[in-house]
């Protein structure tokens, strides 16, 4: 059921019961109010009935009943007999034996019924006359009819307003929801046109234009999105399509006939680095979907910080000295953090490769960790090469991005190293960031709050040299 209909029927239903409480309330206050008017009439019609008994004490006779709305007072004795009234009292006693019997031990006041209509009807003993009644009595139909009419004009106006609230409740909605039923038509026409602008912003600062507007915002963030992850397969492809090609040029050219054993030997070995090159850039396209996905895991442990910069020292030791540079490692005495070593190691080598690549001959590539604030980790690798592009800077750790791919594609890799070391950064909470220093040289840092858990004061120092 539609949201209009829904709110038209609890209106209407609200409204009848309301109604119908308040018009019950009304006409039974407006009974009670009009009976005790007549019940005080009647005290005083009673509080005179001795006025209505002959001096001779024979009955006064009438012919015809009382109006509707006419007080009659009549007194009856003993035995029943009427021995005076008011004019249109009648000769009949307006109460039956038994009520006579019971007025005649006390007052009493009751509605009966007679030939279809009631009456009210007070009764008291006569002061002066033993077992005599003083009757007072009225017909009810004046205050009967008056109720009649009073409750059907209340039906007739309780009807407009139950149909009068329905209706208006169905018409609000329906003015109220129109503009969420428009956003809706747009939606469904962005979802089948993608090159749609987004959903028309109403300019009446409203919830319907806030809706509008987060809307928009979500709908660029999906688009954002998007295009980023398309960009992502794009380059992704393009990266792998490069080994593939070689490495197919290569198996070809080694199935020639008459190939040598050297060529064939070469062949191998060109078709080995490609495969290296293939798995290790799959492995970081998993690992840097696995950080999307927020399941790269990082199992924290007490690490001691020296013997982790060390180890990565020692894993480009060879690389190293072929490229005429030395790692150097800083580290405070003893210091540790509890964070995965080995991704963070990882991290480092990523790191120090990048740097094995940009330092010159003879120069050291500086692996160094300290605490900073109370509980907070920096580690730092830093060179002194010709420093990051300045408009490469805030790129850095964008995925698949090289200031020049092709120098760097000669020796590097597809420009995913950083993102990665940002994305181990980030599962430790912390971030990667990297500047050039004035004198020359490029220091990537990685920001690991709330690492360590025994600040140490003293400060780096060399403690290894490779
Ligand atoms: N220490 C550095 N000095 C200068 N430029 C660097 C340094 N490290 C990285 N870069 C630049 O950043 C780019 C991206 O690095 P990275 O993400 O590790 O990708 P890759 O190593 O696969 O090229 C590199 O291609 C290089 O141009
Ligand atoms: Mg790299």
């Amino acid at each position: 059921m539609s949201i209009r209909l829904r709110l038209a029927g609890v209106f209407a239903l609200v409204s009848t019961v309301l109604f119908t409480v308040g018009g019950w309330l009304f006409v039974s206050q407006l009974s009670a109010s009009l009976q005790g008017t007549i019940d005080a009439q009647l005290a005083v019609q009673l509080a005179q009935a001795a006025r209505v008994l002959p001096a001779s004490g024979a009955p006064t006779t009438s012919s015809a009943g009382p109006a509707p709305g006419e007080y009659v007072v009549q007194v009856v004795d003993g035995h029943g007999q009427v021995r005076g009234g008011s004019a249109d009292a009648g000769t009949s006693p307006l109460l039956g034996a038994g009520d006579l019997q019971r007025a005649a031990r006390g007052r009493i006041l009751e509605t009966v019924a007679a030939e279809g209509e009631r009456e009210r009807v007070l009764a008291a003993p006569l002061p002066g006359h033993r077992g005599w009644v003083a009757v007072a009595g009225v017909s009810l139909e004046t205050m009967d009819a008056t109720l009649r009419h009073v409750t059907r004009e209340l039906l007739v106006a309780g009807l407009v307003l139950v149909l009068g609230a329905g209706f208006g409740a169905y018409g609000l909605a329906r003015a109220a929801l129109s503009p969420v039923e428009r956003l809706r038509r747009e939606v469904a026409e962005l979802s089948e046109r993608e090159d749609a602008p987004g959903v028309r912003v109403p300019r009446t600062r409203d919830e319907i234009a806030a809706l509008a507007t987060t809307m928009n915002q979500l709908l660029d963030r999906i688009r954002g999105a998007l295009a980023q992850q398309r960009a992502l397969v794009a380059d992704a492809s393009h990266e792998l399509r490069n080994p593939f090609a070689v490495l197919s040029g290569e198996l070809e050219l080694a199935a020639r006939p008459g190939r040598s054993r050297t060529e064939l030997a070469l062949a191998v070995e060109r078709a080995g680095e490609e495969t290296a090159r293939l798995a290790r850039l799959t492995e970081q396209l998993l690992t840097l979907a696995r950080s999307d996905e927020d399941r790269l895991p990082a199992d924290r442990e007490p690490t001691g910080l020296l013997r982790l910069l060390t180890r990565s020292a020692d894993h480009a030791a060879a690389r190293a000295l072929a490229a005429g540079a030395r790692c150097e490692v800083r580290v405070p005495d003893g210091l540790t953090a509890t964070l995965d070593p080995d991704r963070i190691g990882e991290a480092v080598d990523n790191l120090v490769d990048n740097a094995l690549r940009f330092a010159p001959s003879g120069t050291p590539i500086v692996l160094s960790a300290r605490a900073a604030g109370r509980t907070d980790l920096v580690i730092e690798v830093s060179d002194s090469g010709p420093g990051f592009p300045v408009e490469f800077l805030p790129h850095a750790f964008e995925r698949f991005a090289r200031p020049d791919s092709s120098r760097a594609r000669r020796d590097g890799g597809a420009g995913l190293g950083l993102s990665i070391v940002e994305a181990i950064a980030r599962t430790h909470g912390g971030r990667a960031t990297v500047h050039n220093r004035p004198e020359g040289g490029s220091v990537v840092a990685l920001e690991l709050p709330g690492c360590v858990s025994e600040p140490t004061a003293s400060a780096p120092g060399p403690r290894s040299d490779l």
